[in-house]
Parts: C-alpha cells; structure tokens; sequence
C-alpha cells in the first residue's frame, strides 16, 4: 500500500494498481501541490461534507469518473447526478478493488455549505481501508474518543492518520493519547499547518509519540509518498 499525503487531510492510497483518493481538497488549499483535472483516482472516500474535505470531490469524480463513496446522508445533500456513488454507514463496508472500506464514527459535525445555507450532512466519519496486506485508519476530523480503544483498536492498524491540529479537531496532546490507544505501528499526522488557527510543530509530535508509544510516527511533506 503506498500512501501520498496531498496536504490538510488528503491522501491517496494506492495499491495493485487502483487508487482512492480520500478528502480530496485543493481548490482553496495554500498547501496544494496539484490542481483536481490532475487527479485521476478510481475511488473518492468523503470523511464529512465541510469545504476542507468535500473540497474538489465532484469536480475530480465527473472528469475521472471515478466513483464517489460517503456517508448515505452526506451523499443524499450532493447533487452527484451522473456520478457513480456509493452511500454506506458507519460499522459497513463495501469492497472495491483490492481494497475493503469501512466506516467508523469520527467527533465531528459534517454539513454542506450552499447557497441557500448549510445543507444537513448526517455525521461525520473516519475510515479503515484494508487491502489486503495492510490496514490504514483514517481517522477524519474528529476529536479523541474512547471507541479508538474499544473498537477502531481491534482492526489491527499497520498505520494510523490523525489529525492533530487542535481547534476544529484534537490537538497534539489528545492525539498522543490516541496513538498510545490505536497500538498502530505507523502514526501520520495530518490536518495541520494549512491555516493560522492549526498551526502545529509536527516534529515535537513524533517525538512526544514515539516516547509515549510504541508507534514510530512518520512526518510526511506535502507531496511526499510513504510505503507502507
Ligand atoms: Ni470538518
Ligand atoms: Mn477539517
């Protein structure tokens, strides 16, 4: 499974030759480093609706055609006529591909903004993508909570990405304690540095992680690939 970290909390994931791309965000992004007609993924995953995640997913799905897969509420707001999608819920999986997708609850609100207000996005959510070899957890906008012991802990994760940007999510302290929770033997950090307001040392991250778990944690640049 190879993993590309796209800046704030986009990924790609990349294994046996199909791609997800996950919170596809770039439109609006001071950390991009490709413009959305660049991405040519087979997979879209949507953590929640709001702008930082749902960000270029309709735009990348109509001009790659790839298929579009979220929360069933957050998919019923969109308007993805034309868009091959998937709308699941938390605790189910579908395959796709090499790779088995699960949803898992995140503390987090989702809605959509419009022109006519906030459209109701359901709930927001974090994500286990199985391939096979590894299992990635992607833990979305979310504060710490206890679940990541009892239940996202059981899967087993090879690798964990976690957002530790503080203020619309946890921050690095909460996310150690995650880390310490999810026995993953990789932790990424994400959601950070793209704004003012989640400005984070991400160095003083991996070494506050790395003394109180087991995890090694891997600090990716914007653009930088990892395998995993
Ligand atoms: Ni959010
Ligand atoms: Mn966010």
């Amino acid at each position: 499974m190879q993993l590309i970290y796209e800046g704030h909390a986009c990924f790609r994931v990349i294994s046996q030759g199909q791609e997800i791309i996950i919170d596809p965000y770039f439109n609006g992004n001071p950390l991009a480093q490709h413009r959305p007609e660049e991405l040519q993924p087979n997979l879209i995953l949507l953590t929640h609706g709001h702008g930082d995640h749902l960000g270029d997913a309709l735009a990348i799905a109509r001009h790659s055609g790839a298929t579009l897969a979220g929360q069933v509420d957050l998919l019923n707001a969109l308007d993805h006529h034309g868009i091959e999608s998937i709308g699941f819920h938390l605790g189910g999986s579908f395959h796709f591909g090499p790779f088995k997708i699960t949803m898992v609850p995140a503390w987090h609100g989702s809605s959509i903004s419009s022109s006519q207000g906030a459209l109701y996005g359901g709930v927001a959510c974090g994500y286990i993508i199985d391939d096979g070899e590894k299992k990635l957890y992607h833990a979305g906008d979310t504060g710490l909570f206890g679940d990541m012991s009892m239940v996202i802990s059981r899967y087993g994760l090879d690798c964990a990405l976690l957002p530790i940007g503080d203020f619309y999510t946890m921050g690095p302290q909460d996310a150690v304690t995650a880390a310490q929770w999810l026995k993953a033997e990789v932790v990424i950090p994400m959601h950070y540095n793209t704004f003012p307001l989640i400005s984070q040392d991400p160095q003083q991250f991996k070494a506050a992680v790395e003394q109180a778990s087991d995890s090694r944690c891997v600090v990716l640049a914007v653009g930088e690939s990892y395998q995993l």
